[in-house]
């Protein structure tokens, strides 16, 4: 099997670690009784892995998977649950972990039924976010990164389902 296609580097491992360790203070300074987060699977695997290494104290995790029924690197706008969380989250502090906020249209959904279980806090976090693509005015209360509207893979975000071992956030080059 022929290897993916060779990438630009737009933020290195270092950078992204940097900014993680403080996303993951600031977070627990908002959260001094602990968080519950909800990964958006695939491509916040990574991303929710380090976060939680720099995190003391209380954490519990839940996963559910979603799909913007995205056409190569177009969203349409339809969000389909693909997994569900296993537990309630009736009176607790929930974060979101998310990779990237580009139209908005897959947070806004998942911020919708998810305030619908009654959750005492709801906030999101996202490793990165284009906010010129943005179709919808959705609230991220932690952004990583914000970047100009380039297709990025990398830190688990895919193309194909390639690319989401990367270690650093590229851009396909060539
Ligand atoms: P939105 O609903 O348009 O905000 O898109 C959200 C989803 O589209 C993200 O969770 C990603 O899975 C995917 N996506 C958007 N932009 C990129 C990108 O630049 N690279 C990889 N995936 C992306
Ligand atoms: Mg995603």
């Amino acid at each position: 099997m022929p290897g993916p296609q060779a990438t630009d580097v737009l933020i290195t491992e270092q950078q992204i670690q940097t900014r993680v360790a403080e996303l993951a203070l600031q977070i627990r300074r908002d959260f001094p009784d602990g968080v519950h987060m909800v990964a958006v699977l695939k491509g916040a695997f990574i991303f929710l892995s380090d976060l939680v290494r720099q995190m003391p104290g209380h954490v519990s995790l839940d996963f559910m998977a979603v799909s913007s029924y995205a056409k190569g690197t177009t969203t349409s706008g339809e969000v389909r649950l693909l997994k569900d969380l296993d537990t309630t989250l009736e009176g607790r502090d929930v974060l979101i972990v998310e990779d990237i906020v580009d139209t908005g249209l897959t947070l806004m959904y998942l911020q919708e039924i998810l305030r619908a279980r009654g959750p005492r806090t709801l906030r999101t976090a996202c490793l990165l976010s284009k906010p010129s693509r943005r179709q919808v005015d959705v609230k991220v209360e932690y952004i990583g990164f914000t970047i100009e509207d380039r297709f990025v893979v990398g830190y688990g975000l895919d193309y194909a389902e390639q690319y989401r071992n990367l270690p650093y956030i590229g851009v396909i080059s060539g």
